[in-house]
């Protein structure tokens, strides 16, 4: 049993509402004591998290930013939200370089990198996001493009941060890759960070995200160096969020 403290953290991505900041309070009822085992995360978009982080001072459940400016003090860059105003609005995490942001934005590692680094000087954990996309995988190159975004997209400064496993491919679909799929790229993951950060990167937390639903999260969870996933669609109502922390092993029922 790692003593990793699991983290299944919930990317609202452009959905989520007002109204759906109910389904917190839903969640944290469904879910009971299983939070106090699990660090349970919540990253709606940024114009919702001081209301989030509001109800979240009533639930045990821990809100998150999706995205922050890689420009850490106040500048003049129209549009951007630095990750200082995101802690100061209330996010204690913030998700970056996720496959949609490296595809629609043509975020590169070594913005993802400053992203992260900006995250940590601002004192949010950054939950930094790597995955090879299907044709990367076809060519037999899926452990050499995670490791190469892990050593180029984690900044060296420090350990505090989460990495998320999500092979692009199995984002927003529903298939997931094979336990033994899931276990090679975790290791590759935690080998590369272990190179970088020896015994502190024992420490990080590796999630695997893409397509998690309440059917597959037992099947997630038992693959060996999973500590956690990251989950779209199934974590924005509660009934389907909380039955995957449920499916954790560590959930207190
Ligand atoms: P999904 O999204 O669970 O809807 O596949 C996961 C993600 O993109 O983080």
């Amino acid at each position: 049993m790692s003593a990793r403290k699991p983290l299944i953290a919930g990317n609202w991505k452009m959905f989520g509402r007002r109204a759906d900041l109910a389904e917190m309070t839903a969640l944290a009822e469904r879910i009971g004591p299983a939070s106090a085992a699990i660090d349970v995360l919540i990253c709606p978009t940024a114009p919702y998290i001081a209301a989030a982080a509001q109800t979240a001072r009533i639930t045990p459940i821990l809100v998150g930013a999706q995205d922050c400016s890689p420009v850490a003090d106040d500048a003049a860059r129209t549009g951007e939200v630095s990750a200082a105003m995101l802690a100061e609005t209330g996010a204690g995490y913030v998700i970056v370089g996720h496959s949609e942001r490296r595809q629609f934005h043509g975020e590169s590692n070594e913005l993802v990198r400053k992203k992260a680094e900006a995250a940590m000087a601002a004192g949010l954990i950054p939950i930094v996001c790597v995955g090879e996309t299907r044709a990367e995988r076809d060519a037999g190159r899926a452990t050499a493009v995670v490791a190469a975004q892990v050593a180029e997209s984690v900044p060296d400064k420090g350990s505090n941060l989460v990495v998320a496993y999500e092979p692009v491919w199995a984002i927003g679909g529903d298939r997931i890759p094979t336990v033994p799929e899931i276990e090679e790229i975790h290791s590759v993951v935690r080998r590369t960070l272990a190179e970088r950060f020896g015994a502190a990167a024992d420490g990080i937390r590796i999630l695997y995200g893409g397509s998690v639903s309440p059917k597959n999260a037992t099947e997630v969870f038992s693959a060996a160096g999973v500590d956690g996933a990251l989950v779209g669609r199934a974590s924005l109502k509660a009934a389907d969020f909380a039955g995957i922390i449920l499916a954790h092993p560590a959930a207190v029922r």
